[in-house]
């Protein structure tokens, strides 16, 4: 039985800030309706990995395919445009722009496709966003930015959902709310990449795990198995 084609191949991934190189063959696979989790402690390349897969970092080395096509020379904006959305670091929101003005700014009404994200189906996930509809970017809660960053994401329908520190700076019962929306989308068969430090959740959410240590894999495997092998938590993952 031959594997599908998956979503996103990274292979032999390198790359890096001017001189320093930070990422050294990175291989990353997911396939369509996965949930995938890139682990690993501060400052071993998971930020550059997704900016890497994203097209705002060049690879010195390596290649990255979505859905079998090379991304090599394509600009973020086009490599967007092929189903690729990322809620980066630091949400981006924009401080007047309304939630309703972000959540049909970068929408893609593709036609023809069922199950798109319009605004109801947005809001069905995010009441909190239909509540805030016309505040603007600048009013709104780190966790009500956080929402709309994967609102807007959302918006794009994208086919890969990548989302770099998913609940960094939220309060608890926020947080929550974040992992309850991704588990919504999980079931709704969003392929997701997510980076977050809270490892517990990401266990209970993603099927597959990947731990980058100084720029390598060094470990992948379901949830069970991380689950199983606490070692991996303390070389790897625990400050
Ligand atoms: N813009 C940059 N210029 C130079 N070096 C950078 C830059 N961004 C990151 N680095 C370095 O690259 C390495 C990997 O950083 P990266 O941001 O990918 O890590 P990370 O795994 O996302 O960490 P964190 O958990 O802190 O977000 C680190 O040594 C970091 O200092
Ligand atoms: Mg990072």
């Amino acid at each position: 039985m031959s594997t599908p084609e998956p979503l996103l191949r990274c292979r032999s991934i390198e790359a890096g800030y001017g001189a320093s190189q930070v990422l050294f063959g990175i291989e990353l696979n997911i396939q369509p309706g996965e949930v995938v989790s890139l682990l690993g402690r501060n400052g071993m390349g998971k930020s550059t990995t997704i900016k890497t897969i994203v097209g705002a970092l060049a690879p010195t080395g390596g290649e990255v395919y979505f859905e079998g096509q090379s991304l090599r020379g394509m600009r973020p904006d086009a490599i967007a445009r092929l189903g690729l959305a990322i809620v980066p670091e630091g949400r981006h929101v924009f401080p007047n722009l309304t939630v309703r003005e972000h959540l049909l700014a970068f929408a893609d009404n593709r036609n023809g496709l069922r199950d798109t994200w319009d605004l109801a189906r947005i809001y069905a996930v995010f009441p909190r966003l239909k509540e805030r509809e016309n505040n603007l970017g600048n009013q709104l809660s780190g966790g009500e930015q956080q929402m709309l960053a994967i609102g807007r994401a959302l918006s794009t329908n994208p086919r890969l959902l990548i989302l770099d520190e998913a609940t960094e700076g939220l309060a608890p019962v926020i947080r929550e709310e974040i992992w309850r929306c991704l588990a919504t989308l999980k079931a709704a068969g969003q392929t997701i990449l997510v980076v977050d430090k809270y490892v517990h959740r990401l266990v209970g959410l993603a099927n597959r795990h990947v731990i980058l240590e100084r720029g390598r894999v060094v470990w992948q495997g379901d949830s069970d198995a991380l689950n199983a092998d606490r070692s991996l938590w303390s070389r790897y993952l625990t400050v």
